[in-house]
């Protein structure tokens, strides 16, 4: 096999150098040798092998059972799973959105037990029995909820990256009754990012919505 080539038989020296010196060359020599020793037998005093096999052990993963817009789902998941990406890359509903992944944004949120969430940050084996609702959830079969046909009314939106978790706050907001004036509901909704700007129309969609229960 070519690693019985790469021998530990060392060069001549280098001119000008004793013979015993490590000249580049031998230095090269050896360390392709060691290396090739590891990759071929996998194996060095253990130690390397041992590591191998704790890298490719599986991550601690957990059974949780969780309603997500009324159905009940049981996933066994890695338990850093985020409820976000649970959402996302394991039931497919994209509709929440990552912006930052780090709980700056916004643009995640969705009800949890009734109350707003920034998905990204919760742990998804946290939530044994927790009633989820996203944005997929939010209308009644072909009617849509007050306040997305609010937001529609009101052009509230622009490139409408933000509008799933705004309109998902909205409605944890309008519950908590923070909707007493255009400042609490700037005030309350003031975790939520629209980068295009839209905030005047959000806020007077989540106004009306408001105003109309
Ligand atoms: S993606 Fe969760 S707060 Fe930004
Ligand atoms: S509509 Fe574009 S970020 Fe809000």
């Amino acid at each position: 096999m070519s690693t019985e080539s790469v021998s530990a038989v060392p060069p001549p020296a280098e001119p000008g150098e004793p013979s015993s010196a490590p000249t580049r060359r031998t230095f090269i020599a050896t360390t392709t040798a060691v290396g090739g020793a590891a990759v071929a037998g996998g194996v060095i005093g253990g130690s390397f092998l041992v590591g191998s096999e704790e890298a490719a052990a599986a991550p601690p993963a957990s059974r949780v059972s969780l309603t997500v817009n009324g159905t009940r789902r049981t996933v066994t998941v890695d338990n850093r799973t985020s409820l976000l990406d649970l959402l996302r890359e394991h039931f497919g509903l994209t509709g929440s959105k990552k912006g930052c992944d780090a709980g700056a944004c916004g643009a995640c949120t969705v009800l949890v037990d009734g109350q707003r969430h920034n998905a990204c940050l919760t742990l998804a084996v946290r939530l044994e029995g927790a009633e989820v609702i996203t944005i997929e959830g939010l209308a009644d079969g072909d009617e849509l909820h007050p306040l997305q046909q609010a937001f529609i009314d009101e052009d509230a939106f622009q490139c409408g990256y933000c509008t799933p978790g705004q309109i998902m706050s909205g409605v944890g907001c309008i519950k908590e009754g923070h909707t007493g004036s255009p400042e609490e509901i700037r005030e309350w909704m003031s975790g939520n990012i629209c980068r295009c700007g839209c905030y005047v129309k959000i806020v007077r969609a989540v106004e009306q919505t408001a105003d109309r229960k």
